[in-house]
């Protein structure tokens, strides 16, 4: 062992909050075989919060404490700093501070690596020291480092991930305890998954923020969250639920990463699935991913994507894989996005790309109505491939539901928008994707 692997590794945490108290926990639960595994000491010394009195359950007093970052950022004994304060600002500027004092930095900041990732990875080359991101996708599940290095030696082909617990926990509510989204949803805030204000969760950004960073390491080139297209699941009626369960699926909240030559398509948006997929197995607030690389083939991850203590593992493997970098004399083993740019590739928009659909109308029960509808999706080219009518509602309105053969959405679009100017037509019609080409 040479004489830098015997000199302990030090990290500062900047955030104490859930995930850094499960990395406190960590530390305090694991250290002895952490440092089995290394070879050499790792040390948390520093833990920096605004406020260091609340009681987190674990005990702090044996670090240093400060509620000022610059503390950790000063001391020339620290290697590694995590960042689990969340939000844009002040992390990044925290983040790009830590990198001109030539410290690697873990993080398990989406947003701002979704937002504002191309500055900060840039910063971070410039200044030759590492960055770790596992934990700010998928928390628990090693996504990251599969495709920075697993499979490092394919092209990924698409990635299809349940990355949204919040979302997935209320979908399955829906369908397993016959709730409507209003009552799932507040079921998943009772349970502490969703926030007192779930817009992030439930329209689908941080999905998408996770989407964009695994499109940038799959594709090898920077996308952000402007990027992705995204719909979110409070307008999914229970209703729904039940049809698409009729018609063999389930709905999910997918996030959907494909290339096909040059031009990559990223979006997140309720999908129904094959009830038969693994992906449609999967309950609660689990996530998962399924990946297809042209060399290995289909890989498929499952875990938890949230919570305390599996996002706590992911931020601790990423220091540990510092660790041991600082302690080999290296940096930046691996190229912080697994690449440098490896080919210029395009962004579908979204009205281009082909789709089956699950259309629900709600249209007035009597004669002639479906065949007003099918005259225009047939002006559109739009092919029905099945068509569900049930209960007969005096002088109301009755749920049509139809399923598509593939079609263009920008078709799609134009004729959704003229059948719901139908005198017949009651409320606008419900339209989601349906993805059917899952092997997993
Ligand atoms: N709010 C996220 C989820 C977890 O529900 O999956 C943090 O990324």
């Amino acid at each position: 062992m040479c004489e830098r692997t015997k000199k302990a590794v030090n990290v500062g945490l900047i955030g104490v909050g859930t995930i850094g108290t499960g990395v406190v926990k960590v530390f305090q639960q694991n250290q002895k075989v952490m440092e089995k595994k290394l070879g050499f000491p790792l040390k948390l010394k520093w833990v920096c919060d605004l406020d260091l009195e609340r009681d987190r359950g674990v005990d702090l007093s044996s670090y240093n404490r400060t509620t000022d970052y610059l503390h950790i950022l000063e001391d020339p004994e620290v290697d590694i700093v995590v960042e689990l304060i969340g939000g844009i600002h002040p992390a990044k500027e925290i983040i790009i501070e830590a990198f001109e004092k030539k410290k690697h930095v873990v993080t398990a900041n989406k947003a701002l690596l979704a937002e504002e990732g191309e500055e900060v990875f840039k910063r971070a080359e410039e200044n030759g020291v590492d960055l770790g991101f596992e934990a700010s996708v998928a928390g628990g599940i090693p996504i990251i480092k599969v495709l920075k290095e697993s499979l490092c030696s394919n092209n990924i082909l698409s990635i299809h991930g349940i990355i949204n617990g919040t979302a997935n926990y209320i979908l399955t509510k829906m369908e397993e305890e016959d709730m409507s989204f209003e009552d799932a949803l507040k079921k998943a805030q009772e349970r502490g998954y969703a926030e007192a204000d779930p817009t992030l969760d439930i329209e689908g950004v941080d999905a998408a923020h996770k989407a964009a960073i695994l499109a940038t390491l799959a594709f090898g080139s920077i996308f952000s969250l402007k990027d992705v297209y995204t719909e979110g699941i409070s307008h999914i009626k229970y209703a729904d639920v039940l049809f698409a369960k009729e018609l063999g699926y389930r709905i999910k909240l997918l996030s959907i990463i494909k290339k096909k030559r040059q031009e990559v398509e990223l979006r997140v948006h309720p999908t129904l699935i094959p009830v038969t997929s693994s992906l449609a197995g999967v309950r609660g607030a689990y996530n998962a991913l399924s990946i297809l690389g042209d060399v290995v083939g289909h890989v498929m991850l499952y875990g938890m994507g949230a919570g305390m203590m599996p996002t706590a593992s992911a931020v601790v493997a990423d220091i540990m894989d510092i660790a041991r970098d600082i302690a080999k004399g290296t940096s930046n083993r691996v190229p912080l996005l697994a690449h440098k740019k490896l080919e210029e590739v395009s962004l579908k928009p979204i009205s281009e790309i082909q789709s089956k659909y699950y259309l629900r109308f709600s249209a007035l029960d009597k004669p002639g109505v479906l065949s007003k509808i099918s005259g225009i999706l047939a002006k559109y080219e739009i092919s029905i491939e099945s068509v569900i009518q049930k209960g007969r509602k005096e002088n109301g309105y009755v749920p049509i539901v139809m399923t598509t053969h593939e079609a263009l959405e920008a078709s799609m679009k134009k004729a959704i928008e003229e059948i719901d100017c139908l005198d017949i037509i009651g409320a606008p019609t419900t339209l989601i994707r349906i993805e059917n080409n899952l092997i997993f």
